[in-house]
This record gives C-alpha cells, structure tokens and sequence, in this order.
C-alpha cells in the first residue's frame, strides 16, 4: 500500500536485516525501524513496534531467519532452538506467529541446506500471505453493496499484515472498485489500532470513514448506521470460535441483536485446527501502563506519556477475548466465504 505515493510494505527483509514500520509511533510519525538481529526483532514484537498477526507471522520468520544468519556452523541448532524459543514467548495469542516459526524451522531442519532453506521458506510464505490478503479483499468485496457503512474493530489493514490487510482489504478493493463506502473505525482502547492505524491506513486511501468510540457501536447499529461488521483475528479454532481483540465479541453480540451481518475476515494460516474451541485460547494479558497512560505529541510535537485515569487505581488489560462461532455470520478467507462450522472449517484444509 502507498504512503505518501510510495509503496510499502509493513515488514520486509534485506539480508540480515528485519525492517519493520514503527506503528507504536503511528500516525505521529512515520519511521522506519531497522532491527540488525533476532532478539532486537523479539523485543520489537513484545513492544508492539510491529502488531497485528499477519504482520507478527512475517516478522517472527524473520526472526528465526536472523537467527540462521547469526549462528555459527558449529552451533547452529542450539542457538536456533534457543531464538525459536524466545520467539515464540513474545506474545501467546495469534496463532500465525507459532506457524510462522514452524513452518521456517521444519523447512529448514529436512534441508541440507538449512540457512539457505530458512531463507527461501520464510520469503515464500510471505508472498503467499500477501497473495491471500489479496484474495480475501476480492472475496469480501463482494459482500460489500455501494453505499454501505461498516464498522471495523481494531486494525487488521495492511499494517496488521504485510500488505492489503484481512478485515479492511474488501473495504479498499470495494473504495477502488467505485463503491461509495463509509468507514466506521472502533478506536479500540487501550491501545488505539483503529483511532491512530485503521484511520491512518483509511485516510491515506481516501476512504470516507469516521472514528467511534467503542461504546458507541452498539448505539449507531440501533441507529441503523452500520450495514456490515468486518473484523479479522488472531486465531480460530476449529469450531470456528475466533479470539480478536478485546472488544470484538462485544460488537458481534451487539450485531447479532441487530440483525447485522458479522464477518471475520482471516487467512488459513489464522486457523488453529488442533484447537477445539475458543475455551482452549490462551489470552495475553498487557501491562496495566497501556490503560493507565496514554501517548500523543505534545504542543511541541514531542510524544508524551499521560496518566489518563486516577492515580494510584491498578488496571486490568486482557489483549483478546473470544467470540463464539454461533455469533458470526461468516469467515473470509482466501479460499472463499465459508459459514464457521467445524465441517467447512476441516474442509479448508483439505
Ligand atoms: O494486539 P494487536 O494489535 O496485535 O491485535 C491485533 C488484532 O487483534 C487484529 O484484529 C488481528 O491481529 C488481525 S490483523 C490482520
């Protein structure tokens, strides 16, 4: 996707080098950020320098790809072990950042070449995660009637990914395809994906949209304001229950009651098919800080940290929570629309 007329991409790869767009200062700036090892890549992902589970499948690849280049011949699979180790500790809930680093390690381990294996794995998964969004966005466009308002929760754009996006990519082939759409982008505390990414990513591409707060949804589908809801996700299990951001599963309730289609929009990697149900995901819990305090530039455009809450008050922060498959109306995938069953979802993978 385009910023300031310039293609980029969330996260790409030169040699041993992972660069990575730095959303954790978006939109206040727009940065590069340049990490020269694994364990600089980890602490990008822990910091939330780079988000969003497609954009975290890439980037923990690449992780592991660093690692490859780092190790020495004499130690290679211990010191990849150990960065596979530490890679998946960064964060627990999307599934695509563990089938990221499985799908790179086992390439590499049945290769006699595993560096170059390492390499050549992680570049093509990337290109195939691309691919995908793409698909996703033709697919879930179809769904979209001109004049349409959808709400969307969180950002799952192409910063969420590495490029297109899951939940925003129908919006953006629907927005160049002449629909005339309007956006409604949950601002998604504590964090703010969708006031600070969803409306950045939106802007940039011209698509009318507005931000909400995220007790107002429910308000303005009662108001028979939003004709759609698309969300992506950090993983379904393979009944078809979906753990996204906190606050999704609030909007879908909210949906179902108002009759409101409720879309999830997520490649199969997304898929987590060993688990059961939505009771077997494990959800991160983040520091207290990320509700207490909030970050924006200052009147000299320097960014500040503010406490926005009662001093001495302690926070409770889960990152996700998990809506039931019953509430969804569909997934959309590359591989087409499909009703959130356990029959379609096995089907998927066949
Ligand atoms: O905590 P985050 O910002 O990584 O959470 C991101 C989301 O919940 C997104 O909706 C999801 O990962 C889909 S991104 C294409």
């Amino acid at each position: 996707m385009k910023v300031n007329g310039q293609d980029f991409k969330t996260v790409w790869r030169v040699g041993a080098s992972v660069f990575l767009i730095e959303q954790n200062i978006l939109p206040f700036e727009f940065k590069i950020f340049e990490s020269k090892n694994y364990r600089q890549t980890c602490e990008a992902i822990i910091i939330m320098l780079v988000r969003g589970a497609i954009a975290l499948e890439a980037t923990a690849a690449y992780a592991l790809v660093q690692a490859f280049l780092e190790a020495t011949q004499n130690n290679l699979w211990q010191y990849v072990d150990q960065a596979k180790k530490e890679i998946e500790a960064t964060r627990p809930t999307a599934v695509n950042l563990f089938y990221a680093v499985k799908r790179v390690y086992d390439a590499a381990k049945n290769s006699a070449d595993p560096v170059n294996a390492a390499q050549a794995e992680a570049e093509k998964m990337v290109a195939e995660s691309i691919a995908a969004t793409k698909k996703i966005g033709e697919y879930g466009a179809e769904l979209i009637i001109d004049g349409m308002n959808i709400e969307t929760h969180c950002n799952a754009g192409w910063l969420g990914c590495v490029d297109w996006g899951t939940a925003l990519s129908p919006m953006y082939i629907a927005h160049r395809a002449g629909k005339k759409i309007f956006v409604y982008a949950d601002e998604t505390r504590p964090r703010g994906q969708g006031s600070r990414l969803s409306a950045w990513e939106l802007h940039n591409e011209g698509v009318p949209h507005a931000i909400i707060p995220d007790n107002a949804g429910a308000y303005l589908m009662g108001q028979g304001k939003v004709d759609l809801m698309i969300v992506g996700a950090d993983r379904i299990a393979a009944n078809g229950d979906t753990a996204n951001k906190i606050g999704t599963m609030e909007k879908a309730i909210a949906a179902k009651y108002f009759g409101i289609p409720f879309y999830v929009a997520a490649p199969l990697a997304t898929f987590d098919i060993n688990c059961e149900s939505g009771q077997n995901i494990k959800i991160e819990e983040r520091s207290q800080d990320e509700v207490l305090y909030q970050t924006g530039p200052d009147e000299n455009d320097q960014i500040k940290k503010v406490l926005v809450c009662s001093p001495g008050s302690s926070a409770v922060n889960p990152g996700f929570d998990v809506t039931p498959a019953e509430l969804i109306t569909g997934i959309i995938t590359e591989k087409g629309i499909i009703k959130p069953t356990i029959e379609n979802i096995k089907a998927l993978f066949v």
